[in-house]
This record gives C-alpha cells, structure tokens and sequence, in this order.
C-alpha cells in the first residue's frame, strides 16, 4: 500500500519525508523472531470513561474497543470543530500508560524520539493530526501503526529499532490531507454535527456540569441558543458573557 502511494506519487509529505521513508523501507527488516511472542496488548480502563461526554454512544464503544483489544488498534475520530475530538483524547489521557502527543509538538525530533524517550507508553494520543505541524510525524507513524517499531537515527547514519507496540488514537477535522498509507492503518469514526436536539442537551449538561451555571440559566441559553447554533463553545462563551444574569442571557444566546 505504502510503496504503491509513493510510486504512484500520491504522499503528502515532501521531498525529504519521502526519501526517509524509501530509506526505512530499504533498511534492513527486522526478524519477526526478534518481535515479542503474543503481544497480549488489552488496557485497563476506568470504568467512568467516557462518562464526561454527554450522547456519542457508538464513539465510545469503538474507543473501548480499541483499548480491549489484544493486539495494536487505532482509531481516527474525525469531526466537525467542537464535535468533541479533543474531548475524547482528554479522557483516553486518564488511562494508564497513555501519552498525549500533540501534534507537531511531540519533541522537535518527532514521534519516534517521543516513543524512545516515554517506554511507559501504551496509548499514543495525537490531537489535530490533520494539521500542518503533524505532516513530519505522519510517516514515522507508519511503521509504529503496523507493528510498532520504532527508528531513531543514530550520529553514524545508522538506524537503531526498537519496537513499541502502541495504540494510537487520533482527532482531525477532516481527513482530506491525509496519507492514504496512514489512513488505511485506523479505524476511522465519524463523529456527527449535533442535531438541534441534541446541542441543547448537550449545552445543558456542560454549562451544569463544568461551568457552574445554575440549572434554570443553562436550560434558558441551551434551549435558546441550540436553535441558531450547535456550538458547545458558543453556550460557554453565552454563559460567562451573561455572568449569570438571565435577561442578559437570554438577548445574548438570541444574537451571538
Ligand atoms: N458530547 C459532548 N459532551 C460534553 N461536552 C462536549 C460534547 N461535545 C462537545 N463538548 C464540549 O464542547 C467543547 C469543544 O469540544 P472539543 O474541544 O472536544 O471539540 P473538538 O472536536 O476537539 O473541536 P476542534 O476541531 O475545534 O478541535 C468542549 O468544551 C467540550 O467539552
Ligand atoms: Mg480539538
């Protein structure tokens, strides 16, 4: 798949990204002897996971999944802005041996360094991997998805492996610029804009829940401002505007 993308000249990356890439495909492969035998890769989670996240059932139940599962599995949640990406891979964050790995800022030598340095990690987490600043990381990701290993280039030119078999759960806003190599590696979960029914309870329950606002307040700017919108962020952005003053509330949710 990977060597038909880049003979096909269908990779994203440039230039010297993609010769990295046909040099670690040239490097020496490693022995299936030297891998771990059953890698048995199945993570404990809390059992309030997820719990934060008002509805998305199905995202959820793939994401456990995921995390049950006994060998490496990924999942790219894509989704509109405010879909609940980030969200998501805030709470996978509270699991054991997981890493969030933001995009671009993993170490300025990239996602392979980040494995060597952190061993303890089980679950790599990527936020914004469609962004620009994530483009160096993708082809490293590669090999680390199908079988974690990991490269590192040593100061003689030579390449030092080590295998880290992670799961790797990923957030974009779309998947257009994205190496069809690495999205063939994931489980790909869309997730949904919110029907206006939906934004109200969801609005409902953060504006409750996280923002402190008083049950009634929340209710108003939910049931007001999920007829025009369905942004969470703008319910919060209402909210504190409003400093609790219904009336002031109530006019904002029915402009902003
Ligand atoms: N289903 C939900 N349950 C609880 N909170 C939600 C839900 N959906 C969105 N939110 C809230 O909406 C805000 C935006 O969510 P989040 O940051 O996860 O969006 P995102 O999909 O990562 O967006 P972006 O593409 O802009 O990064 C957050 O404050 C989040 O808590
Ligand atoms: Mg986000």
């Amino acid at each position: 798949m990977l060597e038909a993308a880049l003979a096909a000249g269908d990779w994203a990356g440039d230039e010297r990204e993609r010769e990295e890439v046909i040099e670690f495909l040239d490097s020496e492969p490693v022995a299936a002897e030297s891998l771990p035998a059953k890698p048995g890769l199945a993570i404990a989670y809390p059992d309030d996971l997820f719990d934060i996240i008002a509805g998305l059932q199905g995202p959820k139940r793939v994401c456990r999944l995921a995390l049950e599962a006994p060998e490496q599995a990924h999942v790219l949640l894509v989704g509109d802005p405010g879909s609940a990406k980030s969200l998501f891979l805030l709470e996978l964050e509270r699991v054991r041996g997981a890493l969030m790995a933001i995009a671009g800022n993993t170490t300025r030598a990239g996602v392979n360094d980040f494995l060597f340095d952190h061993p303890e990690c089980r679950i790599l987490l990527v936020d914004e991997i469609d962004k620009p600043s994530a483009r160096r990381d993708l082809n490293a990701l590669l090999p680390i998805m199908e079988g974690g290993l990991v490269t590192q280039l040593q100061g003689d030119g030579r390449f030092r492996t080590v295998t880290r078999r992670v799961k790797v759960f990923a957030a974009a806003n779309s998947i257009r610029r994205l190496p069809a190599p690495l999205l063939d590696r994931f489980v790909v979960v869309r997730l949904k804009s919110y029907s206006p029914s939906e934004s109200r309870e969801v609005m409902g329950r953060v504006l409750e829940a996280r923002e402190g606002v008083e049950p009634k307040l929340a209710a108003t700017i939910a049931r007001t401002l999920s007829r025009r919108t369905s942004s969470i962020r703008r319910a919060v952005q209402v909210a504190r505007l409003a400093n609790g003053d219904p009336e002031l509330a109530r006019a904002l949710a029915a402009r902003v």
